[in-house]
């Protein structure tokens, strides 16, 4: 479960211990998975909660927690994510940040656990997505903002569509090794997600926001 210290994924991560998971809390600092899993350990009285160092805007950091991996894996969350990061912000090799780490990172994830996941016979992919999709394509041309205007919305839109197409995909190409992959909604809920946007907003509020349409 990645981003398992905060928010969603915690609540998740939690409600998945409390019937009877083995739960492995992957954060980016080592003190907040620490201290997430001993929460969660301590809430739902499970032996059963580990946590590993996983920072999705580092493939190293990825490639790393793939390898340190042992055993079959039945469910993987990919849940961590950032939004509208108010400047344009690049990963070490180039690649904008939310893109990097809402995608990319839970992409290098899932193909580098895929054995794991095989070696389940019959595991579940969760993508986090949003309704936030519906605003922008994977603009395959421009992935990274170099040849038009940094948007921070469009930036995370872009990533979140991408999360969808990554569990269309993986079903696709996986499912010969049981793996099956959904995209998930979670509705808006107010958590650090939000600590550049003030709050999350409903669907009416969001189309109030949007500019209005020229004929
Ligand atoms: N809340 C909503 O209304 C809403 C709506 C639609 C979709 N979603 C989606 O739901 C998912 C969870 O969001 P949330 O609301 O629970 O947000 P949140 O409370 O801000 O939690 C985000 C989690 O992602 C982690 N994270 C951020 N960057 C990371 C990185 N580079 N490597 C590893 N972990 C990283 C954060 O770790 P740190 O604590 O270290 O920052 C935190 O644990 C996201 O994918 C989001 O897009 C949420």
């Amino acid at each position: 479960m990645t981003g398992a210290n905060a928010g969603i994924g915690y609540e998740t991560a939690r409600a998945l211990a409390g019937a009877g998971a083995q739960v492995v809390v992957a954060a980016r600092r080592d003190s907040a998975g620490r201290d997430a899993a001993a929460r969660i350990a301590a809430s739902t009285g499970s032996p059963h909660v580990s946590h590993v160092l996983l920072d999705l805007a580092d493939l190293e950091s990825v490639a790393r927690a793939a390898t340190d991996w042992s055993g079959p894996l039945h469910i993987l969350v990919a849940n961590a994510g950032i939004m509208t990061v108010p400047e344009l912000t690049r990963t070490g090799p180039g690649h904008e940040l939310q893109f990097a780490t809402n995608y990319l990172g839970h992409f290098a994830v899932a193909t580098g656990l895929r054995p794991a996941l095989a070696a389940a016979g019959g595991a579940r992919i969760v993508c986090l997505s949003s309704s936030a999709h519906l605003h922008s394509p994977v603009v395959f041309g421009d992935l990274d903002f170099r040849f038009r205007p940094y948007d921070p919305r469009q930036a995370y839109a872009a990533s979140k569509t991408a999360m969808v197409m990554l569990a269309v995909e993986a079903t696709r190409r996986w499912a010969g090794d049981g793996i099956h992959a959904n995209a998930v909604n979670p509705g808006a809920i107010a958590t650090g997600l939000q600590k550049y946007t003030g709050g999350p907003q409903t669907p009416v509020e969001r189309r109030r926001e949007r500019p209005p349409r020229c004929s």
